[in-house]
């Protein structure tokens, strides 16, 4: 139990500082990296983190950190790990490596010699020759950069942006974790109205509810390490429990409006799905129809952008018109487009990020507020 872990939470590019403070809230200590936040936790920080970080996409255990030119090297301090120490002798354990601007850089014969340092040390601690791997997945990742490795082992499974709400998309969905990082990015805090005009799916909406409510992005999905033979059992569920307790009630106004009546359809059965069908206002509507609600509040939106650009060209225009004059309110634009402010309005500041592998920034109109 009182055994602490190197823990790394990775990240999209550009959003590390967001999942830092996320880890810092939680009270954890952090150091960044690019991609890449570490904090040191034990069994119940794995599960904590895996079940209420809202931006990152997996949570690792990392269990070796060193230097490597040559394959020796790789073998040598890829066997002194103590691998029975997580690995069971069931384990089914899958290794990607990486390996970037290194001189071990076959990622194929890095991976079979860790595979093979892995395999002669639980040899020599389980005292058998085989192992079958049909038991519970301990996928491990290495990463070379620069001749440093790093490996570690992931305790997530599926990304945590698969919170288990979305099962039906949007054209262009946003990753939920993108959506949770842009409403922090925003400092929007629960009390004033919220409103996404291209709300897609939903992302954006049912991400700031979770958030105004307290409910962990987590608490509709399972983890890896919930098939660990030699995980604590009663950490997840006392964690489960505590996150449940966690939730609250809100009454702040949070809209989503989109063109399409089919995709406001899959918002509103994806809002369901978390239990907020009845707290988010979902409305079909162009946004050429807005006209805000109360005095002051936070218009968020992920644009159209690309093929549908050309469909659509005098948005900007119109949101323009919407926009320019409209005090009070702070509105924040995520867009690929490079030309955004040109079309529109200068912004007071930017972000770059990426959305999966398209570099996206995010516009940020927040004087006016
Ligand atoms: C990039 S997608 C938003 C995706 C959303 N964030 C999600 O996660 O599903 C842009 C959305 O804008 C909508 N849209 C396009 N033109 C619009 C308009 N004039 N008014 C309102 N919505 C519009 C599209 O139907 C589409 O769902």
């Amino acid at each position: 139990m009182d055994k602490n872990f190197d823990l790394m939470a990775l990240t999209a590019f550009g959003i590390e500082s967001v999942t830092k403070m996320e880890l810092q809230k939680l009270g954890y200590e952090t150091k960044v990296e690019d991609g890449r936040v570490n904090f040191r936790g034990n069994f119940e920080d794995i599960v904590r983190s895996n079940l209420w970080l809202r931006t990152a996409n997996r949570v690792m255990i990392k269990v070796g950190s060193f230097d490597a030119r040559d394959f020796n090297t790789l073998f040598d301090k890829t066997f002194d790990i103590d691998w029975d120490y997580f690995l069971t002798n069931d384990a089914k354990f899958p290794i990607e490596v990486s390996s970037v601007k290194s001189t071990l850089s076959s990622e194929p014969a890095c991976q079979s010699i860790i595979k093979k340092a892995i395999v002669e040390k639980l040899k020599k601690r389980y005292h058998v020759e085989m192992f079958p791997e049909d038991g519970a997945l301990y996928r491990i990742k290495v990463y070379i950069l620069k001749d440093h490795v790093t490996i570690g082992i992931d305790t997530t499974g599926d990304s945590l942006n698969r919170r288990g709400y979305r099962t039906e998309i949007s054209e262009a969905p946003l990753k939920e974790t993108m959506a949770a990082a842009i409403v922090m990015l925003s400092k929007w805090n629960g009390d004033l109205p919220l409103w996404d005009g291209f709300c897609g799916s939903g992302t954006i909406p049912i991400e700031a509810m979770m958030m105004a409510k307290r409910i962990a992005p987590g608490i509709l999905r399972k983890f890896a390490y919930e098939k660990w033979r030699n995980f604590p059992n009663d950490i997840i569920a006392d964690e489960r429990k505590e996150a449940k307790k966690a939730i609250s009630e809100s009454n702040v106004k949070i809209i989503g409006s989109d063109v399409d009546n089919r995709i406001i359809n899959s918002a509103v059965r994806n809002a369901g799905r978390m239990g907020l069908e009845r707290y988010i206002d979902f409305r079909v509507s162009s946004v050429e129809k807005f006209t805000p609600e109360g005095s002051r509040g936070f218009f968020i939106s992920n644009l159209p952008y690309g093929k549908r650009m050309e469909i659509d060209a005098n948005i900007y225009e119109v949101l323009k018109d919407k926009f320019d004059h409209l005090n009070g309110w702070k509105f924040f634009f995520l867009t690929a487009d490079k030309d955004f402010e040109r079309s529109f309005l200068r912004a007071d500041g930017n972000r770059k990020m990426f959305n999966g592998r398209i570099e996206v920034r995010l516009y940020k109109y927040e004087r006016r507020g």
